[in-house]
């Protein structure tokens, strides 16, 4: 049997860096407690490991409220400014781990706002990265989903500007479609497409490689939403895919008549979970 293993499968850029981040800071303070502010990635065995050694999940403002000492690490998806001016009010020794790519749209919205602007940002608004991103523009924010959303679209001060951004992972075809919605309704408009590369070359390798494949395995967790695209891509090209979170959800049965098969992976999912399924693929068929 031939695989063909996306290159782009796996941990992008951002989330790298902050699962690197946490381990960095178990290593460096043996004697604190660690904390990261929502799940560092959504990926379980990840989140586990990291239990193990003792890092805790916060959920909640509410949570973060009540630590008196330790070290927070915000994750790639970022936080709003005000969970930042918490933290600095509590004293709480704050590890950034936003990506720097979502950290820039931060700056635009807030600068933006600031000029008096409307902010819109496309994508889904409880994301925790929109909810972030949403956290850094002032009161006039609306953020749209789909195309009925972008139609309903109104600002009574016709003569406001109107700052467009996208969730880092909004799919491109999907956003150009509600930006010439809201291109049709005469306000000022600034766009800026800041949707991550890193999202698009995986989805696009994806989409090539289940173009050619008899069969495809997708591999993430099943609440990672580019995850979840990545397998709707595949299924689209190849009949034959399948979502899998480990080795153990992979059913052999499935792979038994096929010559080839294609493997990728989500941008939360570890490249340990992908090597192992690469090498079970090659040594069992
Ligand atoms: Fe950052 Fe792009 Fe990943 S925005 S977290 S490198 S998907």
């Amino acid at each position: 049997m031939q695989i063909e293993l996306a290159k782009t499968a796996g941990f992008c850029f951002g989330v790298k860096r902050a699962v690197e981040k946490v381990y960095e800071q178990v290593r460096e303070h043996q004697d604190r407690k660690i904390y990261t502010y929502g799940p560092i990635i959504h990926n379980e065995e990840v989140i586990k490991d990291l239990r193990k050694q003792g890092v805790e999940v916060i959920h909640s403002e509410e949570e973060l409220e009540k630590i008196e000492n330790g070290v927070v690490v915000i994750r790639s998806h970022g936080v709003p400014r005000r969970i930042y001016e918490l933290m600095e009010k509590k004293n709480i020794t704050c590890v950034d781990a936003t990506c720097p790519f979502v950290k820039k749209i931060h700056r635009i919205v807030a600068e933006e706002s600031e000029k008096g602007s409307h902010i819109v940002i496309i994508g889904n608004s409880v994301h925790p990265e929109v909810e972030g991103i949403r956290g850094w523009a002032g009161e006039r924010v609306s953020v749209l989903n789909s195309a009925e959303e972008a139609e309903h679209f109104w600002m009574e001060e016709k003569d406001r500007k109107v700052c467009i951004v996208a969730q880092t992972t909004f799919n491109y075809n999907k956003f150009k479609e509600l930006v010439e919605i809201l291109d049709k309704k005469g306000y000022d408009i600034i766009v800026l497409n800041t949707i991550c590369n890193a999202t698009k070359e995986r989805q696009e390798e994806a989409r090539r490689i289940a173009e050619r494949v008899d069969a495809m395995v997708v591999i993430g967790d099943s609440r990672s939403s580019n995850t979840q695209k990545l397998f709707e891509i595949c299924k689209n090209e190849c009949l034959n895919t399948y979502y899998i979170q480990t080795l153990d959800d992979l059913d052999v049965n499935q792979l038994r008549s096929v010559e080839t098969v294609g493997i990728t992976a989500g941008a939360s999912t570890p490249n340990i979970i992908i090597e192992e399924v690469q090498n079970y693929v090659r040594i069992n068929f």
